[in-house]
């Protein structure tokens, strides 16, 4: 039995059947520990993103086991993932995936809607969350009137305003440039190492990696390296995030661990 937060035993994921077959994960162990800051990379089609999904509950493993909590997530029904995603875990991409024609405000309440918390407790949130990445003031704004940086700023918001143990973040400065990208490598250092949230997030870029205390190296759907980093960057250019601002925050650097999952029917 671990103690890790999330766990990974013998995860495999096929693409396609016959032909077409693609064996995109081919066995991954991996235990990651509450409070965590881990950078995971390797080269493109390596499984990085097949892994994170699997770890967002977005996708379900070919074989193995995932353990959160101690909890197994491949027993659970699609509804208890849905749960368990919205409950634990916040969500960075690439594309920011914002909805577009649609404010600031609304996207950071989008999670809010589907907890179903009612509009005034929404509303303070998400602008509370908004005010936490430095954009105080951009409620109203849609995507397409805010820059590239402001965009993944929006999409930070939405991922803490759940107050989530886990954000997990596929290459979140993978279109950004130099400047932008440590701006935002900022605020997910201070999310882990002032509100304790456990981070993971895909990049191929050592300079964003080297902010990331452990770095595990995924070759050909398999982990080839998990090595820590000795010397992780501890603070950004700018930190814009307001250690306080940050939706219930947790006792500052304790590491966030949600209780325990009712345990899944298995037998
Ligand atoms: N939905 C899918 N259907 C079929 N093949 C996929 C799918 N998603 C990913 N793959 C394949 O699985 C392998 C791993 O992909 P991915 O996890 O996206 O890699 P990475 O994020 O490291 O670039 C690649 O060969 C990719 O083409
Ligand atoms: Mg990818």
């Amino acid at each position: 039995m671990s103690d890790a937060l999330i766990a990974l035993r013998g995860v495999t994921k096929r693409y396609g059947s016959g032909a077409s077959e693609l064996m995109a994960l081919k066995g991954i162990d991996l235990d990651i520990a509450a409070g965590e800051f881990v950078a995971i990379m390797g080269p493109s089609g390596s499984g990085k993103s097949t892994a994170m999904n699997i770890l967002g509950c977005l996708d379900t493993p070919t074989g193995g086991q995932y353990l959160f909590k101690g909890a197994h997530v491949e027993t659970l029904t699609r509804d208890q993932r849905a749960r368990l995603r919205r409950r634990y875990l916040g969500f960075v991409f690439q594309g920011f995936n914002l909805l577009a024609r649609t404010s600031a405000q609304e996207n950071v309440e989008l999670p809010l809607l589907y907890r179903g918390d009612n509009a005034s407790v929404r509303r303070v949130a998400a602008a509370k969350a908004l005010q936490s990445v430095g954009l105080g003031g951009w409620e109203r704004h849609t995507p397409a009137e805010l820059s590239g940086g402001q965009q993944q700023r929006v999409a930070i918001a939405r991922a803490i305003v759940t107050a989530p143990a886990v954000v997990l973040a596929d290459e979140p400065t993978g279109n950004l440039d130099t400047q932008r990208s440590h701006e935002i490598m900022g605020l997910l250092l201070a999310l882990n190492r002032d509100h304790g949230i456990t981070v993971l997030m895909v990049t191929h870029e050592p300079d964003m990696a080297a902010y990331a205390r452990r770095m595990v190296h995924f070759v050909d759907g398999r982990l080839a390296k998990d090595e820590v980093n000795p010397h992780p960057i501890t603070c950004a250019p700018a930190e814009p995030i307001a250690s306080t601002a940050v939706a219930t925050p947790a006792t500052p650097t304790a590491p966030r661990v949600p209780p325990a999952l009712p345990t899944p029917e298995v037998t």
